[in-house]
């Protein structure tokens, strides 16, 4: 029997993302401190079976859709182990991760045989010595192969994430169109949020969607497409070429009325919002004996709590303690 999530303001969710690691072999300056930050005890970490079991849980309350990311989920050990282990649980469930595309080369193609249906690729700049300073790791190459990689695995449609940070690499938005029109994949330009780990963040630094739309626009006019249940506004090319334009405006345009997702921490935490303040312990009701009926009824509780929005833009707003990496994109 499937019973639909349902928090307190209507909203159904059923998109759930899970982080398989806190750890990344990355540093991107808007996610991670360059040094300092403790990786979780091996103890804390879900297994594979603890996620599975709160994956099945979470199929019964009606998800259709699950996203592993991390950290750097590829980073997990035997992780098409795992995918195998989702994919056992109902043959028509969505999954998807992020990556930063670093280890794809090798794990695409066990990823799609375990039954992994397709991936997000971050690439913030097309430029080696750029991304370089980004991520804080001479990476570029190797996330060019692993794109390359997850194409041949067919785990698509394949997009790209793009952080886009003032004076930083926003004067790249009209190659990265270009990269979408020669490829095919749809690049997705993401509004900067305040989770970075450096605490950098400041409003001027956010690159609106109405910024790049217009830069894209006067050298690709742009038509827009309907992208369904997804944050992402979606574009395809007027004239026709393939690859499609998405942008996240978190920041500038919240979403927040219509999200259908939660998210579970590699720690074993619910959090309801990428910025709660609280979040439910489900590891320790995993490990504890807790049945499967009694988690069930938790999880329900607690999303009946989801926030009803953000707070970015109100004078009150208070930084969740985790940073983007602890939390899961
Ligand atoms: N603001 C916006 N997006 C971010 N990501 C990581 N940190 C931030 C941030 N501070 C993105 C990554 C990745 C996804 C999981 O989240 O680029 O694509
Ligand atoms: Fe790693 Fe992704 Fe964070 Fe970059 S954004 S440091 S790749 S987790």
């Amino acid at each position: 029997m499937t019973a639909n999530l349902i928090d307190s303001f209507g909203r159904v969710v059923d998109d759930l993302r899970i982080s398989v690691t806190d750890r990344c072999n990355f540093r991107c300056v808007y996610c991670m401190p360059a040094e300092g930050l403790e990786w979780l005890a091996k103890a804390k970490l879900l297994s594979f079976e603890e996620i599975t079991r709160v994956a099945n849980i979470f199929l019964d309350l009606g998800v259709n859709t699950i996203r592993l990311t991390g950290g750097e989920p590829t980073l997990r050990k035997q992780l098409p182990a795992l995918v195998a282990m989702l994919r056992g649980l109902d043959k028509d469930l969505n999954i998807a991760m992020t990556t930063n595309g670093f280890l794809l080369d090798e794990l695409a193609g066990p990823l799609a045989d375990a039954g992994l249906n397709r991936v997000n690729v971050s690439i913030d700049s097309l430029m080696r010595h750029r991304s370089k300073q980004i991520t804080r790791r001479d990476a570029l190459d190797r996330t060019m192969a692993g794109l390359a990689a997850a194409a041949s695995a067919e785990l698509g449609p394949i997009k790209i994430n793009c952080v886009v940070i003032r004076n930083t690499n926003d004067d790249e938005i009209v190659d990265f169109a270009e990269f979408a029109r020669t490829t095919g994949f749809e690049v997705r330009f993401i509004e900067f949020m305040p989770l970075d780990a450096d605490k950098g963040w400041d409003r001027s630094s956010v690159v609106t969607q109405a910024e790049v739309i217009s830069a894209i626009s006067e050298r690709f006019p742009l038509v827009p497409r309907t992208s369904g249940h997804e944050p992402a506004k979606v574009f395809g090319f007027a004239d026709g070429a393939p690859g499609s334009i998405g942008v996240i405006p978190s920041v500038s345009e919240p979403f927040c009325e219509s999200c259908n997702r939660v998210r579970i921490t590699a720690d074993g935490q619910l959090r309801t919002c990428l910025f709660s303040l609280g979040e439910t312990d489900l590891r320790t009701m995993l490990r504890d004996g807790t049945s499967d009926e009694q988690i069930s009824a938790s999880i329900r509780a607690s999303i009946w709590k989801k926030e009803k929005g953000h707070k970015i833009n109100d004078p009150e707003f208070v930084r969740p303690q985790r940073s983007m990496s602890m939390i899961g994109g």
